[in-house]
């Protein structure tokens, strides 16, 4: 813990502020202390009896200030060993006009990439599935669910649903699945994403290793054959902070106004 930590509650000790609550006014000071780079990514906080100490207030006043920001993800607590400025999570910037699947968007960043699985099967299929897939209650669908990790940092849950006639052994797809595809000759060549916000629940956030309810990303990849037959119907879960999702705009020429 530097010198300029100690500033923190110091500052906030000399100034009797506003007459804000004194929880809301040590969180601004550590969150100003954050941004102001006077105490970095994995720097650890003192303790509370510590800060309680420093800043002249009580235990209860500073663990509601952690405990909100610890919420915000500007903190972890790690059980046993204290709390910490969260590190800084370096964003990665995702084209939305190229087809292309996450070991190759991370592998085009130098980034080494694992996934961990969660679920990977033959199952009867939801409505949801046979709808967009075009399955009969009588066929099966194959699922892979998958955590994606880029540098050790979980970016991201995949739940891929695929007809089982193209992916008969969903156990055997390897680190890719749209290598796998490649394989039979179904990789797809054309896709509509859908993405929309989402606060994270309990499970996926913990698999994300961010705070529950903190704001993600939820992401529908619909993928086509050449021949217009639907492939893939995935959705997942990507951490909000970690995501720039990056769409080029053109002017419209006046012979395509009017087109969808
Ligand atoms: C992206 C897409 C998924 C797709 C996946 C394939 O992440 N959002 O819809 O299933 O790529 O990735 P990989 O070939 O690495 O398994």
């Amino acid at each position: 813990m530097s010198d300029a930590a100690d500033q923190i509650f110091a500052t906030l000790k000399q100034s009797a502020q506003s007459g804000a609550p004194l929880y809301l006014q040590l969180r601004k000071s550590i969150e100003d202390a954050v941004n102001r780079g006077l105490i970095g990514p994995g720097d650890a906080l003192p303790s509370e009896r510590d800060i309680a100490t420093k800043a002249d207030i009580s235990r209860v006043t500073v663990r509601k200030a952690v405990q909100d920001l610890v919420k915000g993800g500007i903190l972890v607590q790690r059980h046993g060993s204290g709390t910490f400025v969260a590190p800084r999570m370096e964003r990665v910037e995702q084209s939305l006009s190229r087809l292309t699947s996450f070991t190759e968007d991370m592998a085009r960043r130098g980034m080494a990439v694992r996934s961990a699985w969660l679920d990977r099967g033959l199952y009867a299929p939801s409505p949801d599935e046979m709808m967009v897939l075009g399955l009969s209650s009588s066929e099966l669908v194959a699922r892979v669910a998958r955590l994606r990790i880029a540098n050790d940092t979980p970016l991201a849950i995949e739940r891929a649903s695929l007809s089982a006639s193209v992916l008969p052994d969903p156990a055997g797809i390897g680190s890719s699945l749209y290598a796998a595809l490649e394989l039979t000759g179904n990789r797809p060549v054309r896709a509509v994403q859908r993405i929309s916000a989402a606060n994270l629940g309990d499970s996926d956030a913990q698999l994300l290793e961010v705070p529950p309810g903190i704001a993600g990303l939820h992401i529908e990849r619909i993928s086509y054959l050449a021949s217009g037959k639907v492939i893939e119907f995935t959705r997942s879960i990507y951490r909000g902070d970690a995501y720039d999702f990056v769409a080029e705009l053109r002017l419209t020429g006046p012979s395509e106004e009017g087109r969808p």
